[in-house]
Protein backbone atom coordinates (compact mmCIF):
# COMPACT_ATOMS: atom_id res chain seq x y z
CA UNK A 1 0.00 0.00 0.00
CA UNK A 2 0.90 3.71 -0.44
CA UNK A 3 1.54 5.80 2.49
CA UNK A 4 3.34 8.68 3.35
CA UNK A 5 6.33 7.82 6.18
CA UNK A 6 9.05 9.65 8.26
CA UNK A 7 11.68 7.32 8.29
CA UNK A 8 13.73 8.99 11.89
CA UNK A 9 12.23 11.76 13.81
CA UNK A 10 12.26 15.32 11.65
CA UNK A 11 12.87 13.67 9.10
CA UNK A 12 11.04 14.96 5.75
CA UNK A 13 7.48 13.19 5.11
CA UNK A 14 7.65 10.90 1.81
CA UNK A 15 5.53 8.43 -0.23
CA UNK A 16 6.48 4.59 0.17
CA UNK A 17 5.00 1.31 -0.62
CA UNK A 18 4.29 -0.82 2.84
CA UNK A 19 2.77 -4.24 3.10
CA UNK A 20 -1.12 -3.87 4.08
CA UNK A 21 -1.48 -4.77 7.79
CA UNK A 22 -2.70 -7.62 9.22
CA UNK A 23 -5.88 -7.35 11.54
CA UNK A 24 -4.74 -9.09 14.80
CA UNK A 25 -7.71 -9.94 17.39
CA UNK A 26 -10.07 -7.26 18.18
CA UNK A 27 -8.69 -5.13 15.37
CA UNK A 28 -10.00 -3.52 12.03
CA UNK A 29 -8.28 -3.30 8.93
CA UNK A 30 -9.86 -0.18 7.75
CA UNK A 31 -9.23 0.81 3.43
CA UNK A 32 -8.74 4.63 4.15
CA UNK A 33 -10.73 7.08 1.96
CA UNK A 34 -9.78 10.47 3.78
CA UNK A 35 -7.42 11.62 6.11
CA UNK A 36 -7.40 14.66 8.15
CA UNK A 37 -4.35 17.05 8.34
CA UNK A 38 -3.58 18.91 11.97
CA UNK A 39 -0.14 20.61 13.51
CA UNK A 40 -0.41 17.19 15.51
CA UNK A 41 0.30 15.19 12.87
CA UNK A 42 4.22 16.81 12.14
CA UNK A 43 4.54 17.48 16.35
CA UNK A 44 4.53 13.83 16.30
CA UNK A 45 6.88 13.43 13.51
CA UNK A 46 9.35 16.22 14.88
CA UNK A 47 9.28 13.62 18.35
CA UNK A 48 6.95 16.03 19.84
CA UNK A 49 6.43 12.12 22.01
CA UNK A 50 10.02 11.14 21.62
CA UNK A 51 10.14 10.78 25.51
CA UNK A 52 6.67 9.32 26.29
CA UNK A 53 6.09 6.67 24.06
CA UNK A 54 8.13 4.21 21.70
CA UNK A 55 7.56 4.95 17.99
CA UNK A 56 8.55 2.37 15.23
CA UNK A 57 10.00 3.57 12.19
CA UNK A 58 8.88 3.91 9.10
CA UNK A 59 6.39 5.71 10.80
CA UNK A 60 3.23 6.16 8.84
CA UNK A 61 2.09 9.69 9.51
CA UNK A 62 -1.66 11.33 10.80
CA UNK A 63 -3.78 10.32 12.79
CA UNK A 64 -7.23 11.65 11.84
CA UNK A 65 -9.30 9.31 9.57
CA UNK A 66 -12.24 7.82 7.90
CA UNK A 67 -12.75 4.73 5.56
CA UNK A 68 -14.47 1.44 5.22
CA UNK A 69 -13.79 -1.91 7.25
CA UNK A 70 -12.16 -4.13 4.72
CA UNK A 71 -11.50 -7.28 7.42
CA UNK A 72 -11.90 -7.65 10.60
CA UNK A 73 -9.21 -9.80 13.39
CA UNK A 74 -10.37 -12.77 15.23
CA UNK A 75 -13.04 -11.97 18.45
CA UNK A 76 -14.39 -8.57 16.92
CA UNK A 77 -18.33 -8.00 17.61
CA UNK A 78 -18.88 -4.21 16.93
CA UNK A 79 -17.69 -3.66 13.59
CA UNK A 80 -18.11 -6.03 10.24
CA UNK A 81 -17.10 -5.83 6.70
CA UNK A 82 -18.14 -3.07 4.72
CA UNK A 83 -19.09 -0.60 8.00
CA UNK A 84 -17.93 3.18 7.10
CA UNK A 85 -15.88 4.55 10.58
CA UNK A 86 -13.91 7.09 11.50
CA UNK A 87 -11.49 8.33 14.39
CA UNK A 88 -8.21 8.87 15.03
CA UNK A 89 -5.52 5.91 14.43
CA UNK A 90 -2.31 7.09 15.26
CA UNK A 91 -0.34 3.71 16.83
CA UNK A 92 3.48 5.25 17.57
CA UNK A 93 4.51 2.10 18.75
CA UNK A 94 3.44 0.27 15.72
CA UNK A 95 4.25 2.86 13.39
CA UNK A 96 1.07 3.05 12.18
CA UNK A 97 -1.41 6.31 11.05
CA UNK A 98 -3.88 7.62 8.63
CA UNK A 99 -1.33 9.12 6.22
CA UNK A 100 -2.16 5.62 4.13
CA UNK A 101 -4.51 3.47 2.04
CA UNK A 102 -5.09 1.00 5.19
CA UNK A 103 -4.62 1.35 8.47
CA UNK A 104 -5.58 -0.66 11.42
CA UNK A 105 -7.98 0.28 14.56
CA UNK A 106 -8.76 -1.39 17.61
CA UNK A 107 -12.47 -2.38 17.54
CA UNK A 108 -12.69 -0.58 21.17
CA UNK A 109 -9.97 2.49 20.14
CA UNK A 110 -10.92 6.11 19.00
CA UNK A 111 -13.30 5.23 16.20
CA UNK A 112 -17.37 5.38 15.35
CA UNK A 113 -19.70 4.87 12.87
CA UNK A 114 -20.05 7.09 10.26
CA UNK A 115 -23.88 8.85 10.41
CA UNK A 116 -26.68 9.44 7.33
CA UNK A 117 -24.38 10.67 4.65
CA UNK A 118 -21.40 12.81 5.99
CA UNK A 119 -18.75 12.38 3.37
CA UNK A 120 -15.68 10.87 4.38
CA UNK A 121 -13.77 13.86 3.50
CA UNK A 122 -16.14 16.02 6.62
CA UNK A 123 -15.52 12.86 8.95
CA UNK A 124 -11.71 12.77 8.52
CA UNK A 125 -11.40 16.52 9.29
CA UNK A 126 -13.28 15.95 12.73
CA UNK A 127 -11.90 14.18 14.74
CA UNK A 128 -8.78 15.92 16.59
CA UNK A 129 -10.09 19.23 15.94
CA UNK A 130 -13.65 19.09 16.25
CA UNK A 131 -12.91 16.77 19.93
CA UNK A 132 -10.97 19.59 21.04
CA UNK A 133 -13.62 22.16 20.81
CA UNK A 134 -16.04 20.69 21.66
CA UNK A 135 -14.01 19.31 24.83
CA UNK A 136 -12.41 22.44 25.10
CA UNK A 137 -15.76 24.92 25.24
CA UNK A 138 -17.30 21.75 27.75
CA UNK A 139 -14.66 22.56 30.57
CA UNK A 140 -14.24 26.24 29.99
CA UNK A 141 -17.94 25.76 31.92
CA UNK A 142 -19.82 28.83 30.13
CA UNK A 143 -23.00 30.01 30.86
CA UNK A 144 -25.05 32.17 28.41
CA UNK A 145 -24.00 35.58 28.14
CA UNK A 146 -20.79 34.81 29.68
CA UNK A 147 -17.46 36.40 27.10
CA UNK A 148 -15.38 34.17 25.72
CA UNK A 149 -12.06 35.50 23.58
CA UNK A 150 -11.01 32.26 21.41
CA UNK A 151 -7.41 33.33 19.91
CA UNK A 152 -6.41 31.48 16.69
CA UNK A 153 -10.40 31.29 15.60
CA UNK A 154 -9.94 30.72 11.97
CA UNK A 155 -8.23 27.76 12.71
CA UNK A 156 -9.32 23.92 12.45
CA UNK A 157 -9.69 23.67 16.14
CA UNK A 158 -11.07 27.46 16.58
CA UNK A 159 -13.77 26.96 13.72
CA UNK A 160 -15.23 24.23 15.81
CA UNK A 161 -14.87 26.18 19.00
CA UNK A 162 -16.46 29.29 17.99
CA UNK A 163 -19.73 27.39 17.02
CA UNK A 164 -20.00 25.42 20.67
CA UNK A 165 -18.97 28.10 22.26
CA UNK A 166 -22.08 30.61 20.45
CA UNK A 167 -24.64 27.28 21.03
CA UNK A 168 -24.10 27.55 24.54
CA UNK A 169 -24.99 31.47 24.18
CA UNK A 170 -21.89 32.78 24.92
CA UNK A 171 -20.60 35.76 23.54
CA UNK A 172 -17.58 35.27 21.15
CA UNK A 173 -14.77 37.52 20.47
CA UNK A 174 -12.44 35.65 17.90
CA UNK A 175 -8.78 36.80 17.17
CA UNK A 176 -8.37 36.65 12.81
CA UNK A 177 -7.44 38.63 10.35
CA UNK A 178 -9.97 40.34 8.23
CA UNK A 179 -10.23 37.78 5.53
CA UNK A 180 -11.62 35.49 7.46
CA UNK A 181 -13.92 37.73 9.69
CA UNK A 182 -17.24 37.11 7.91
CA UNK A 183 -16.90 33.74 7.85
CA UNK A 184 -16.06 33.70 11.80
CA UNK A 185 -19.05 35.81 11.69
CA UNK A 186 -21.52 33.38 10.25
CA UNK A 187 -20.25 30.85 12.46
CA UNK A 188 -21.29 32.72 15.68
CA UNK A 189 -18.44 35.13 16.56
CA UNK A 190 -19.65 37.87 17.44
CA UNK A 191 -16.34 39.97 17.63
CA UNK A 192 -13.45 39.79 15.13
CA UNK A 193 -9.70 41.08 17.24
CA UNK A 194 -7.84 41.70 14.01
CA UNK A 195 -4.32 40.57 15.79
CA UNK A 196 -2.16 41.88 13.04
CA UNK A 197 -3.55 45.53 13.61
CA UNK A 198 -2.53 46.24 17.28
CA UNK A 199 -2.19 43.96 20.34
CA UNK A 200 -4.93 41.58 21.10
CA UNK A 201 -5.55 42.07 24.91
CA UNK A 202 -5.29 46.60 24.39
CA UNK A 203 -8.45 45.38 21.62
CA UNK A 204 -10.13 43.33 23.71
CA UNK A 205 -9.93 46.19 26.89
CA UNK A 206 -11.55 48.58 24.72
CA UNK A 207 -14.56 46.40 23.71
CA UNK A 208 -15.17 44.52 27.38
CA UNK A 209 -13.31 47.01 29.94
CA UNK A 210 -14.92 44.62 32.80
CA UNK A 211 -12.56 41.56 31.55
CA UNK A 212 -13.90 37.88 29.86
CA UNK A 213 -14.78 34.86 31.73
CA UNK A 214 -12.92 32.21 29.28
CA UNK A 215 -9.90 32.58 27.31
CA UNK A 216 -9.26 29.27 24.51
CA UNK A 217 -5.87 30.35 23.27
CA UNK A 218 -5.15 27.67 20.36
CA UNK A 219 -1.89 30.15 19.64
CA UNK A 220 0.59 30.38 22.57
CA UNK A 221 3.26 28.10 22.25
CA UNK A 222 5.19 26.63 25.38
CA UNK A 223 8.28 29.13 26.55
CA UNK A 224 5.31 32.04 24.84
CA UNK A 225 3.91 34.64 26.74
CA UNK A 226 0.68 34.18 28.31
CA UNK A 227 0.58 36.87 30.78
CA UNK A 228 -1.56 39.53 28.42
CA UNK A 229 -4.17 36.92 27.64
CA UNK A 230 -4.47 35.76 31.46
CA UNK A 231 -4.74 39.85 32.15
CA UNK A 232 -8.15 39.74 30.47
CA UNK A 233 -9.88 37.41 32.58
CA UNK A 234 -12.04 38.22 35.13
CA UNK A 235 -11.11 36.71 38.91
CA UNK A 236 -12.18 33.17 38.74
CA UNK A 237 -11.86 32.98 35.24
CA UNK A 238 -11.05 29.95 33.08
CA UNK A 239 -7.56 30.29 30.68
CA UNK A 240 -7.57 26.90 28.08
CA UNK A 241 -4.50 26.58 26.32
CA UNK A 242 -3.74 23.53 23.61
CA UNK A 243 0.08 23.84 23.75
CA UNK A 244 1.13 23.39 26.83
CA UNK A 245 1.80 26.51 27.63
CA UNK A 246 0.21 27.66 30.62
CA UNK A 247 1.64 27.45 34.23
CA UNK A 248 -1.20 26.72 36.26
CA UNK A 249 0.24 27.42 39.67
CA UNK A 250 1.17 31.34 38.02
CA UNK A 251 -2.23 31.10 37.04
CA UNK A 252 -4.07 29.78 39.98
CA UNK A 253 -2.16 32.84 41.91
CA UNK A 254 -4.00 35.40 40.18
CA UNK A 255 -7.22 33.56 40.67
CA UNK A 256 -7.37 31.89 37.45
CA UNK A 257 -8.09 28.50 36.48
CA UNK A 258 -5.41 26.95 34.08
CA UNK A 259 -6.21 24.09 31.69
CA UNK A 260 -3.25 22.43 29.88
CA UNK A 261 -5.63 21.01 27.23
CA UNK A 262 -5.54 17.61 25.65
CA UNK A 263 -8.14 15.97 23.80
CA UNK A 264 -9.54 12.67 24.49
CA UNK A 265 -11.81 11.04 22.27
CA UNK A 266 -14.48 8.61 23.12
CA UNK A 267 -16.30 6.57 20.78
CA UNK A 268 -19.73 8.45 22.65
CA UNK A 269 -18.00 12.15 21.61
CA UNK A 270 -16.61 10.57 18.13
CA UNK A 271 -20.50 9.41 17.36
CA UNK A 272 -22.05 12.90 18.33
CA UNK A 273 -19.90 15.01 16.91
CA UNK A 274 -20.51 13.00 13.25
CA UNK A 275 -24.30 13.28 14.09
CA UNK A 276 -23.94 17.24 14.63
CA UNK A 277 -21.80 17.32 10.98
CA UNK A 278 -23.99 15.40 9.50
CA UNK A 279 -27.37 17.11 10.34
CA UNK A 280 -25.61 20.60 9.78
CA UNK A 281 -25.41 21.98 13.01
CA UNK A 282 -21.54 21.86 13.14
CA UNK A 283 -20.02 23.17 9.93
CA UNK A 284 -16.62 21.85 9.07
CA UNK A 285 -14.51 23.99 6.24
CA UNK A 286 -12.22 22.28 3.93
CA UNK A 287 -10.02 24.07 2.36
CA UNK A 288 -7.95 21.34 0.51
CA UNK A 289 -8.48 17.87 -0.91
CA UNK A 290 -4.99 16.88 -2.00
CA UNK A 291 -3.75 13.08 -2.96
CA UNK A 292 -1.07 10.86 -1.11
CA UNK A 293 1.67 12.08 -2.86
CA UNK A 294 1.31 15.95 -2.21
CA UNK A 295 0.24 14.82 1.39
CA UNK A 296 4.22 16.21 2.03
CA UNK A 297 3.55 19.76 0.55
CA UNK A 298 0.61 19.55 2.98
CA UNK A 299 2.24 18.81 5.76
CA UNK A 300 5.06 21.91 5.34
CA UNK A 301 1.77 24.29 4.38
CA UNK A 302 0.52 23.03 7.80
CA UNK A 303 3.93 23.77 9.51
CA UNK A 304 3.14 27.18 8.63
CA UNK A 305 1.10 27.33 11.07
CA UNK A 306 -1.70 29.41 8.88
CA UNK A 307 -4.05 26.76 8.02
CA UNK A 308 -7.50 27.63 7.65
CA UNK A 309 -9.83 25.53 8.32
CA UNK A 310 -8.58 22.16 7.44
CA UNK A 311 -6.71 20.20 4.59
CA UNK A 312 -8.27 16.76 4.00
CA UNK A 313 -5.77 13.70 2.05
CA UNK A 314 -7.50 11.44 -0.18
CA UNK A 315 -5.61 8.22 -0.58
N1 LIG B 1 -3.71 19.54 22.96
C1 LIG B 1 -4.57 19.08 22.05
O1 LIG B 1 -5.31 18.14 22.29
C2 LIG B 1 -4.64 19.76 20.71
C3 LIG B 1 -5.58 19.34 19.77
C4 LIG B 1 -5.69 20.04 18.57
C5 LIG B 1 -4.81 21.09 18.30
N2 LIG B 1 -3.87 21.42 19.21
C6 LIG B 1 -2.96 22.57 18.97
O2 LIG B 1 -3.76 23.75 18.91
C7 LIG B 1 -3.24 24.63 17.94
C8 LIG B 1 -4.33 24.98 16.92
O3 LIG B 1 -4.66 23.80 16.20
P1 LIG B 1 -5.46 23.89 14.82
O4 LIG B 1 -5.66 22.52 14.35
O5 LIG B 1 -6.64 24.79 14.96
O6 LIG B 1 -4.35 24.63 13.92
P2 LIG B 1 -4.48 25.21 12.47
O7 LIG B 1 -5.68 24.62 11.78
O8 LIG B 1 -3.15 25.09 11.86
O9 LIG B 1 -4.84 26.76 12.66
C9 LIG B 1 -3.94 27.67 13.18
C10 LIG B 1 -4.65 29.04 13.10
O10 LIG B 1 -4.01 29.95 13.98
C11 LIG B 1 -4.07 31.23 13.38
N3 LIG B 1 -2.97 32.03 13.92
C12 LIG B 1 -1.65 31.91 13.68
N4 LIG B 1 -0.96 32.83 14.40
C13 LIG B 1 -1.88 33.54 15.09
C14 LIG B 1 -1.80 34.61 16.01
N5 LIG B 1 -0.64 35.15 16.34
N6 LIG B 1 -2.93 35.07 16.55
C15 LIG B 1 -4.14 34.54 16.23
N7 LIG B 1 -4.30 33.52 15.36
C16 LIG B 1 -3.16 33.02 14.80
C17 LIG B 1 -3.90 31.00 11.90
O11 LIG B 1 -4.54 32.07 11.24
P3 LIG B 1 -3.78 32.92 10.11
O12 LIG B 1 -3.68 32.04 8.90
O13 LIG B 1 -4.64 34.11 9.88
O14 LIG B 1 -2.41 33.27 10.67
C18 LIG B 1 -4.63 29.67 11.71
O15 LIG B 1 -5.94 29.88 11.28
C19 LIG B 1 -2.01 23.93 17.32
O16 LIG B 1 -0.86 24.38 17.97
C20 LIG B 1 -2.27 22.47 17.64
O17 LIG B 1 -1.06 21.71 17.73
C21 LIG B 1 -3.75 20.79 20.40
Amino acid sequence: MKAIVVTGFGAEPELADLPIPDPGPGQLLVRLRAAGVNPFDWKVADGALKSAVEHAFPLVMGSDGAGVVERVGPGVTRFRPGDTIYGQFMNLPRGHGSYAEYTLAAEDGKVARIPGSLPFTVAAALPTAGITAYQAIEAARLDAGQVILINGASGGVGQSAVQFAAGKGARVLATATADTADHLRDLGADQIIDFTTAPIAEQVRAIRPEGVDAVLDLVTAPGGDINALAGLLVPGGILINTNYAADIDALAARDIRGINFGNSPTPADLEALATLADAGRLRVTITAEVPLADAPAAVARARSGHARGKTVIVP
